[in-house]
Formats: structure tokens, C-alpha cells, sequence
């Protein structure tokens, strides 16, 4: 299986997604998977302008010269799309949105009926990639991503890609509480693995697997307060401190 993973995370090795996302990107490589991955941060992708050259004046092909040809291109040539991004505002990161704005050359102009719904059918001959969402966010509830799961579905619906799953990790500072939660965090990342595992050997991602992701380890109250007392310290420090 070839995988193209995107960290759509500004802050990108330091970040709670990096974390995550490649432990997933490490159990699918053990599983043989031939993954790449690329921080979108560090990539030249312009917004796009809505002119629609890319589907009547050059088919395929945007105006803007920038990074996004080399990307459709990997992209176009992967069985799986990961899309690795932190929840903000309720959503996906500004980088990861304008990557899959971007991405619009890679369907055709026209309707099609699919199941009672218009749909854009993709350019190339070739079935477009599954898509895997990996995602952290900081409040608690899992709940918080209901909206970028729902909005991640329509998109594959849409560009008739299949969604394999959404793994996902609330309270994601819960990754730098090292010293006080090594076990839970070492089976938290454990679970992340199993699942790119799961993956490429299952082709599909357990609900078993992303629970395991996801699990709460600490009360609510308690996180709460926790969380409450690292930003009163960051706030007196006047900056961001490690956990
Ligand atoms: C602009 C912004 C918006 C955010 N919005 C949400 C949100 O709606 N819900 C939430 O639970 N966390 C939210 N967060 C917290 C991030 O999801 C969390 O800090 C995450 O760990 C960031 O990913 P990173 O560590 O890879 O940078 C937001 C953070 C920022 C900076």
C-alpha cells in the first residue's frame, strides 16, 4: 500500500499531531506500507481563486505556480490519502483546507448521479485514494470532532474516495504529561500504531482500535483542573511552557 500522509499542523514536530500521526504512519510501515509524509506548513500552497481555469481553460491544471503540482501528483499516484490535522475552531487547520481546495483539478467539471446525489467524477481513470483522517484536539470530549468527521465523509463522498476512518485523540497535552502517565501514554500510542497497522493488513480501521485511541484516562474534573492550572502558570510566565 502506498501511502501519502499531509500534517496540516503549523506547529509540526513540536505538535500533538506529529505525535499521533506517525505512530499511525509506524504501524503502517511495519505492515509494509511505503509511506511519505509532508508538513504542509513548510510547502508553498496558494488559496484558491475559484476561477475554474483548472476544469475549463487547462483541464487539470491550476493557475497558480506554486508547490501543489508535485503534491496532486503524489497524491494521484497514492492508494491512501492521511490527512493528519489538529481540530481549530471546530474544523481542520487553514493549511489543510486551502491543500484540499486545492485539490479540486483532480475531479471534473460534470455531475454524475451516485446514489441519488451529484457527484464530480474524478479526472483520471484510476479510483481516487481512500482517505484516513488522523486528528487531536485539546478539550476532552471525543464529540469535538463530530464535525470535521461529518465534514471529512461529504468531501469523500464528493470526490468518491472511500473515508476508511477517523482516528482521533482528545486532551492531546495528555502526551507531554510523561512523568505521571507514561503507561497510559505508551498504550495510547501502542493503539495508534495497531491501527496503521490495521490498516494496511485490514484495509479498514477497527472501532475497537480507534476507541483505544481515544479513551478517557483521566476524570473530567480532574483534567479540567489540570489544564486550568497549566495555562494560569503559562499566563504568569508570559509564555508557553512544557507541561
Ligand atoms: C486556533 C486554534 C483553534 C483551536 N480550536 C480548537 C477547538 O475548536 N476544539 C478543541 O478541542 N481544541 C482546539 N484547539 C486546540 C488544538 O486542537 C490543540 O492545541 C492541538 O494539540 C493542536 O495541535 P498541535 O499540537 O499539532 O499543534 C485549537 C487551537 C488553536 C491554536
Amino acid at each position: 500500500m502506498k501511502i501519502f500522509a499531509v500534517n496540516g499542523s503549523p506547529n509540526m514536530k513540536k505538535g500533538m499531531t506529529h505525535i499521533l500521526l506517525e505512530d499511525f504512519l509506524e504501524g503502517a510501515r511495519e505492515a509494509g506500507a511505503e509511506v511519505e509524509t509532508i508538513f504542509l506548513q513548510k510547502k508553498k500552497i496558494n488559496y484558491c481563486l475559484g476561477c475554474f481555469d483548472c476544469w475549463v481553460k487547462n483541464p487539470g491544471v491550476c493557475v497558480h505556480k506554486d508547490d501543489m503540482p508535485e503534491l496532486m501528483e503524489k497524491a494521484r499516484q497514492a492508494d491512501c490519502i492521511v490527512i493528519g490535522t489538529p481540530l481549530y475552531v471546530d474544523g481542520m487547520t487553514a493549511q489543510t483546507k486551502t491543500f484540499l481546495d486545492r485539490m479540486i483539478p483532480l475531479v471534473e467539471p460534470h455531475f454524475e448521479l451516485v446514489d441519488g446525489h451529484y457527484r464530480h467524477p474524478p479526472r483520471s481513470g484510476r479510483n481516487p485514494a481512500d482517505i484516513v483522517l488522523v486528528s487531536v484536539c485539546g478539550f476532552y470530549e471525543r464529540d469535538n470532532f463530530d464535525g470535521l468527521i461529518d465534514h471529512m465523509e461529504r468531501m469523500c463522498r464528493n470526490m468518491q474516495s472511500r473515508f476508511v476512518g477517523a482516528v482521533v485523540r482528545p486532551s492531546s497535552y495528555i502526551f507531554t504529561l510523561e512523568k505521571i502517565l507514561g503507561e497510559q501514554i505508551k498504550e495510547i500510542r501502542e493503539a495508534a500504531r495497531r491501527a496503521g497497522r490495521e490498516l494496511v493488513e485490514k484495509d479498514t480501521l477497527s472501532p475497537k482500535v480507534l476507541d483505544d485511541v481515544a479513551r478517557d484516562y483521566l476524570p473530567k474534573d480532574l483534567m479540567l483542573k489540570g489544564a486550568n492550572d497549566f495555562w494560569d502558570k503559562c499566563i504568569k510566565a508570559g509564555k508557553l511552557l512544557s507541561a
